[in-house]
C-alpha cells in the first residue's frame, strides 16, 4: 500500500471513484501541487500527474509520485498514456485540472497546439468531452497581456472552467488550494442546487454599549458556514452574510460582513443585483433582540451598579419575509429548555408567524464545538431529527429542504 492511501477519504468520500488528471506546467506555483493533490485525495480522488518539461525544472516528478501514489507522465510513450486516460475509453478521467496553468500552455491550448504531454492530454480530453478546469498563475504583467486575456476568454467560450487568480504582490497568483478543491467538488457533484441562489445569514450581531463595549452572543457561525460550503459544493450560488465574530470561513464563499442588527437589516434591504431575488434563505444567525441605548464615550469603571437600558431591535427575518415573499425561507430557533416538545412547539409558532417554509430548532444544551442535534420542522408539522458533525447536519438539511422545495 502506498502512503497516499493512508489519507484517502479522510475528509470526505465525495470524490471517491473519481479520476483526476492533474496537468502541471512551468509556473513557480507548481510548488503548491503536492498539497493540492493530497487534498483531492483526502476527499477520495485518484490523482494522476502529468508534467511539462518546464514544470519538471521547478518541482521533481518524484514529489508528485509521492503525493499521488501513481507514476508521473513526463513524456508520452508507446503506452499512449493520453489515450488510456483521456481517450474515449472505459475508466477515463473525470476531470483534467491544469494547475498551475502558464500563459504559454493556455495560449497553445486555445489554438489547438499540442507539443507537451500536458497539451496532448488536453487535446485528447477536450475531444472526448472530459471537463477541464484551468487555474492560471503568472506575473501580473503577463496576465495583463491582451492576448493572454483573449486566450482566457477563448478558453471560457470552449466551456472550460477558469478559476480566477488572486492578484497579490504584482502577481496573478494561483488560487488557493482550498478554492481549487471546492471548485473541483462543485464541478464533480451532481449539481442538485445548480439553479439556486442561496442567502445565508450567520454569526452574531454586535450591539455597541458605548465606544468600547459591545453586547453580543455565542453564535459562532459554524452551522451557517457549513451550510454555505455544502450549498456551494452542490452547485448553488451562495452569499454568506456573516457577523464579525465567526469561525474561519471557506475561501470559496462570497461573504458580506455585518455588525449590528440595524446594519444587517440595511444590507438586506440593499442587496445588490441578482441577490435582489434569492431563491432560498437560511437565517442561522444569533441576531440580538435588544440593543443598548448607546452611551457616548466610554462608561467609567468602578461604579457600584450599572444599569444598561435596552430597546428592542427590528425583526430582520420578518422584514426579509416582506421583501422576498417568493424565497424559500428557513429560520432557526435556539432555546435552552431541555424539553424537545416545548422546543418544537415554540419553533412551530415562529414558523407560522413568519410564514417560513421550514425551521431548524435546537436546544443549546446539545451544542458542542464540533457537533449538534437539530430538528427540521415543516409547516405540516413533520419533524426530522439529525445529530452529528455540522457538515453532516448541513448536508442533511439541504437534502431535506430541496425535497420540501420540490413538493411545496
Ligand atoms: C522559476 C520560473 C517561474 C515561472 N513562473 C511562471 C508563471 O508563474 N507563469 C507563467 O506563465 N510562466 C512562468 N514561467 C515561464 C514558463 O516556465 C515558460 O513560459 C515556459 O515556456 C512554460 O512552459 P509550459 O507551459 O510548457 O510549462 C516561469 C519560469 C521560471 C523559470
Amino acid at each position: 500500500m502506498h502512503p497516499s492511501d493512508d489519507i484517502r477519504g479522510s475528509r470526505s468520500g465525495r470524490l471517491s471513484g473519481r479520476k483526476i488528471v492533474m496537468g502541471i506546467t512551468g509556473s513557480i506555483a507548481a510548488v503548491e501541487c503536492v498539497k493540492l493533490a493530497r487534498e483531492l485525495i483526502r476527499h477520495g480522488a485518484e490523482v494522476h500527474a502529468v508534467m511539462t518539461e518546464k514544470a519538471c525544472e521547478i518541482i521533481g516528478p518524484y514529489s508528485m509520485e509521492f503525493a499521488t501514489g501513481n507514476p508521473v507522465v513526463t513524456h508520452l510513450t508507446g503506452k499512449v498514456e493520453h489515450v488510456s486516460m483521456c481517450g474515449d475509453v472505459e475508466g477515463k478521467a473525470d476531470l483534467i485540472l491544469i494547475a498551475p496553468c502558464t500563459a504559454n500552455t493556455l495560449g497553445k491550448m486555445v489554438h489547438g497546439i499540442d507539443d507537451t504531454p500536458v497539451l496532448t492530454f488536453l487535446t485528447t480530453g477536450i475531444g472526448t468531452g472530459i471537463p477541464v478546469m484551468l487555474v492560471p498563475a503568472m506575473h501580473s504583467t503577463m496576465y495583463d497581456h491582451p492576448k493572454v486575456m483573449e486566450n482566457l476568454g477563448a478558453a471560457l467560450k470552449m466551456g472550460i472552467l477558469v478559476i480566477d487568480p488572486r492578484i497579490e504582490e504584482k502577481k496573478a497568483k494561483m488560487a488557493s488550494t482550498e478554492i481549487i478543491v471546492e471548485h473541483v467538488l462543485r464541478l464533480l457533484s451532481g449539481g442538485s442546487m445548480r439553479n439556486e441562489r442561496v442567502l445565508i445569514v450567520t454569526g452574531a450581531t454586535r450591539e455597541p454599549v458605548d465606544d468600547m463595549r459591545i453586547l453580543t452572543n455565542r453564535a459562532s457561525g459554524a452551522s451557517g458556514i457549513a451550510l454555505g460550503v455544502e450549498a456551494f459544493r452542490n452547485g448553488a450560488e451562495v452569499l454568506l452574510m456573516a457577523g464579525e465574530n465567526v469561525v474561519k470561513i471557506s475561501e470559496a464563499l462570497k461573504v458580506d460582513r455585518f455588525s449590528t442588527t440595524g446594519d444587517l437589516l440595511e444590507r438586506i434591504k440593499a442587496l445588490p443585483g441578482k441577490w435582489k431575488a434569492p431563491t432560498m434563505a437560511f437565517f442561522a444567525a444569533g441576531i440580538s433582540d435588544y440593543s443598548p441605548k448607546r452611551k457616548e464615550g466610554k462608561i467609567p469603571s468602578g461604579k457600584e451598579e450599572l444599569i444598561i437600558e435596552l430597546g428592542p431591535t427590528p425583526k430582520v427575518i420578518e422584514v426579509f419575509r416582506g421583501l422576498f415573499p417568493e424565497a424559500f425561507l428557513v429560520g432557526y430557533k435556539a432555546e435552552s429548555i431541555r424539553d424537545p416538545e416545548k422546543l418544537l412547539e415554540r419553533a412551530y409558532e415562529r414558523l407560522t408567524a413568519v410564514r417560513m417554509q421550514a425551521i431548524v430548532a435546537n436546544d443549546l444544551s446539545d451544542v458542542t464545538p464540533e457537533t449538534n442535534t437539530v430538528y427540521l420542522v415543516t409547516p405540516q408539522k413533520e419533524v426530522f431529527k439529525v445529530s452529528g458533525k455540522r457538515s453532516d447536519i448541513a448536508s442533511f438539511l439541504l437534502e431535506r429542504t430541496m425535497e420540501l422545495r420540490g413538493t411545496r
